[in-house]
């Protein structure tokens, strides 16, 4: 999809601000786990992130957001968000990756919100995107969308200069990736599933000591959008290809732009120029430790990353809830 130049350059090292933003949803919705209720810990995400981003000193775009325009009340797709005094920016942002983990009180919930210039995400719709991912320091091409499990996976065990057999595949755990996991299995490699929360298990093959290794299946585009955006800050590889399941949801595509539906499409199609990343664990996971809570205040633990350094910091904070506003207190 033609796509124009990013426009402005960003001389801030905003996701150093941004993981203020992810903090916020996490602490609102860490109030929620395992209570059922998966609409409200959204919205408590929601609101607490769309609060926090008003803070900011931002021109913002909400580019890949919570849907679009209609569909949910605030970070929909073409939101403007910040106090609109700062850079012209676009995010991608899901204040809460995984609703039903955290109704649940299951793994891998996080807040995670990408920034870059003006023009730098792929608008996707809100339908699935096939995905494969695998860390930094490979060799250019050692995985291919269009191969087989087999064969990828012979790839990275070969330039890892280990056996099949060590290698550990992360896939959602959906009926539909039956003959994907099938096909891992006959080639002899060992798999985590998931039950949800795909943008943590394709980034955590970028993160030394996650014990994975690479990233198969299909989940949704706008998650492959933020997990390219981390990725991308480290070098690592991934490629991934729209999927449709109905005729809408190929109009949907076409609506944001795409041209050709087939489109094998790499981390630079997906994010580029000045990319940065901010993640907040919500509940423990592949990427990070959830959110512990404890007299009058709480300790969240943050992933922040920058395409144009390449740094990647986790951020331990302690929030002392005694000190703020009464207002405030949650
Ligand atoms: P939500 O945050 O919308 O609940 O998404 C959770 C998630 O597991 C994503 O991580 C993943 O990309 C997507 O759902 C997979 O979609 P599906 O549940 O349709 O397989």
């Amino acid at each position: 999809m033609p796509m124009s130049e990013p426009r402005l350059p960003m001389d801030r090292n905003l996701a150093l601000e941004a993981v203020r933003v992810t903090e916020a949803a996490a602490l609102a919705a860490t109030r929620f786990i395992g209570r059922g209720d998966e609409q409200a810990a959204d919205t408590a995400a929601m609101e607490a992130m769309r609060a926090a981003l008003s803070a900011l000193s931002i021109d913002g775009r909400v580019v890949v957001g919570e849907g679009d325009a209609g569909q949910v009340p605030m970070l929909f797709n073409g939101d403007k968000v910040g106090n609109g005094k700062g850079p012209a920016i676009d995010l991608a942002l899901d204040a809460l990756e995984g609703t039903s983990i955290v109704a649940k009180g299951g793994h891998n919930a996080v807040a995670v919100l990408g920034i870059t210039e003006t023009g730098g995400f792929l608008p996707v719709p809100d339908i699935h995107m096939e995905k494969i991912a695998v860390g930094p320091g490979l060799p250019v091409g050692v995985i291919d969308i269009d191969d087989e499990p087999s064969e990828n996976l012979r790839r990275l065990a070969m330039a890892r200069g280990v056996e099949v057999e060590d290698l550990m595949v992360c896939i959602l755990d959906r009926p539909r990736h039956e003959d994907l996991i099938d096909k891992v299995r006959t080639a002899g490699a060992r798999i985590v599933l998931i039950a949800d929360g795909d943008v943590s298990g394709a980034i955590a093959t970028a993160l030394p000591g996650s014990g994975i290794d690479i990233y198969m299946g299909s989940g949704g585009a706008p998650e492959g959008v933020l997990a390219a955006t981390a990725l991308a800050c480290t070098g690592a590889q991934m490629q991934c290809r729209l999927m449709f399941r109905h005729e809408s949801e190929r109009a949907k595509a076409r609506a944001a732009g795409h041209c050709d539906l087939t489109t094998k499409l790499t981390i630079a199609d997906l994010v580029r120029g000045e990319a940065m990343f901010a993640a907040t664990g919500v509940t423990d996971g592949a990427m990070l430790m959830g959110v512990r809570r404890h007299r009058g205040g709480a300790i969240t633990h943050s992933l922040v990353m920058r395409a144009r350094t390449g740094t990647m910091r986790l951020l331990e904070s302690h929030h002392n809830f005694l000190l703020k506003e009464p207002g405030e207190l949650k």
